[in-house]
Parts: C-alpha cells; structure tokens; sequence
C-alpha cells in the first residue's frame, strides 16, 4: 500500500480519533492537512513535523462554508494535490428529547452533517477534474444503534452513512471513492464526556464490549489507510463498524 507523498486532509485532527489517523497517515509517507478549531491543530501539526512528517495546521470551522473553501484551497497551494478527505469533526450533546435547546439540534447537524457536506463539495472540486481521489467519513455504531439522550447526534450520523452512499455512486464514474466508518466506543475526549454526562462507569461500558477493551483511534486509523489506498479502488459506498463486536451484542440481564 504505497500512500507516500499523497496528500490528506482531515478534520477535527486537534485531537482524539483525527490525532490518530493523521499520525498514522503520516507514518505512511502522507502529507498531512490537520484541521481543528483550537490550537490543538497546531499542535499536533508540530508534533508531526517535529518527527521528520510533512503537515500543516488549518484551523478552521467546517461548519462554514467559506472557511472550509480556503481552508481547502491553502492544503492544495502548500501541500500540492488533494487524494483524501477525511471527515472526522464530530460533535455529541445530551439530553431527553423534549429537553433539547433548539441551538443544540442546530450545532451537531452544522458539523456532524453539513460539515461533511461542505468539506467534501470543496474537496470535490479539485478531485473531479483529475478524476482520482478518496473520501472516508467517520460516522458512529450510534448511526445504526439507539443510544438514548443523544437524538440529535444518532440522526446527524445515520445521515452521514447514507451521505456516503449518495455521493459515492455519484461519484464512481470518476474513480473516487467514499466509504463510511463507524467507531464504537473509542478512548478520547468525547468518550469522557458521554461517561460523564450519562454517568456511566468505564467497566459497565467495557463489560458491553465482547472484545472487553475501548478501541484506540490506531483501530480506524488503519482502516482509513486502507480506504485511501490504490488496493482499495474498487470499494465504495461501504458502511462498516469498528466497534469490537459491541453493535452485534446484546448482554444478559443480570439479577
Ligand atoms: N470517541 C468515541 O467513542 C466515538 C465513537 C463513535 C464515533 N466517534 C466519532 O469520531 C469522530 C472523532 O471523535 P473523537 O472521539 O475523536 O472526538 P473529540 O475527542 O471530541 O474530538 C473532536 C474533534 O473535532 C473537532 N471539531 C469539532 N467541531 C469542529 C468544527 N466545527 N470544525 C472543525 N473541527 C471541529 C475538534 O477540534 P477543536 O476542538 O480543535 O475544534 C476535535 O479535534 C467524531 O465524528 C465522533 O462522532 C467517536
């Protein structure tokens, strides 16, 4: 699988599941564009470089169209030609239904699915003309599975799944390809904060895992690296779960 050289764009890299796959593509040879809002971008964009990797920090908001449009065109003029988008940016909020503020709604359908909208039309625009390019979407098992108290982000991200679908048989004709993967639950920020918010105990989510651990974000950054490779260039529209067997598992009752 020969990545070197190729160029990827991934938001929402300041941290947790993004961090992991830009390291890893860059590992493999790629030139890395590390999207976030904070500094953090920064951050790891330096960490990078500092170990002989090639990457830039844009920081930005993929929520808004004209940041994402220079955002993408700067990774092209610094970088050089786009190969793989990787829409990772994701947001979560809790709350019962009828609990839920308006605003709330709003802000995880303008990242969780308009972000990825957005993104990918910028990054279209350089891919079709050379007929060549990948797109991989980070979704979640919560885009199939109910999760509770989370309304807004299951339906941003069942959205995304079928997003993906769309727009790769849209897109096939030219060679690009789009797949979807879906994280069960994976050490990072937004796995503290849902333990938090939900009040659930580590070991009670663990013992809902058949493979009993979290994943790290190295499980999807493999499986990006894949989807971005040359091997990969027949599958499209594909929709899988990296999850440790936890959306297939319904534990028993116990007492
Ligand atoms: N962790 C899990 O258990 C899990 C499970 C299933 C799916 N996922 C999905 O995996 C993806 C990554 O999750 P994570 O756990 O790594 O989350 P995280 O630790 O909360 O990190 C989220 C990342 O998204 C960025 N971001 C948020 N809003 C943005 C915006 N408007 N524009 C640009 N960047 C934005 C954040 O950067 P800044 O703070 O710098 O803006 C940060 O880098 C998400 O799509 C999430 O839904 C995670």
């Amino acid at each position: 699988m020969s990545l070197e050289g190729k160029v990827a764009f991934i938001t929402g890299a300041s941290r947790g599941i993004g961090r992991g796959i830009a390291r890893l593509l860059a590992e493999q040879g790629m030139k890395v564009a590390v999207n976030g809002r904070s500094d953090g971008a920064q951050r790891v964009a330096n960490e990078l470089t500092a170990t002989g990797h090639t990457a830039r920090a844009f920081i930005g908001d993929i929520s808004d169209k004209a940041q994402v449009e220079a955002m993408i065109q700067q990774a092209e003029d610094e970088l050089g030609p786009l190969w793989l988008l990787v829409n990772n940016a994701g947001v979560i909020n809790f709350a019962p239904t009828v609990d839920m503020p308006e605003a709330d709604w709003d802000k995880t359908f303008d990242v969780n699915i308009k972000g990825v909208f957005l993104c990918s039309q910028a990054a279209l625009r350089y891919m079709q003309p050379r007929k060549a390019g990948r797109i991989v979407n980070i979704s979640s098992i919560a885009s199939e599975i109910v999760r509770t108290e989370r309304i807004a982000y299951c339906a941003s991200k069942a959205a995304v799944n079928h997003f993906t679908r769309c727009l790769a048989v849209e897109v096939a004709p030219l060679g690009i390809t789009v797949n979807c993967i879906c994280p069960g639950m994976t050490h990072t920020d937004m796995l503290e904060e849902a333990m938090t918010s939900g009040g659930s105990k580590p070991e009670n989510l663990l013992a809902t895992i058949p493979m009993g651990k979290f994943a790290v974000s190295e499980d999807h950054a493999h499986l990006v690296a894949y989807f971005a490779s040359e091997e990969a260039g027949h599958i499209t529209g594909q929709v899988i779960r990296v999850d440790g067997g936890q959306s297939q598992f319904m534990p028993y009752a116990v007492g």
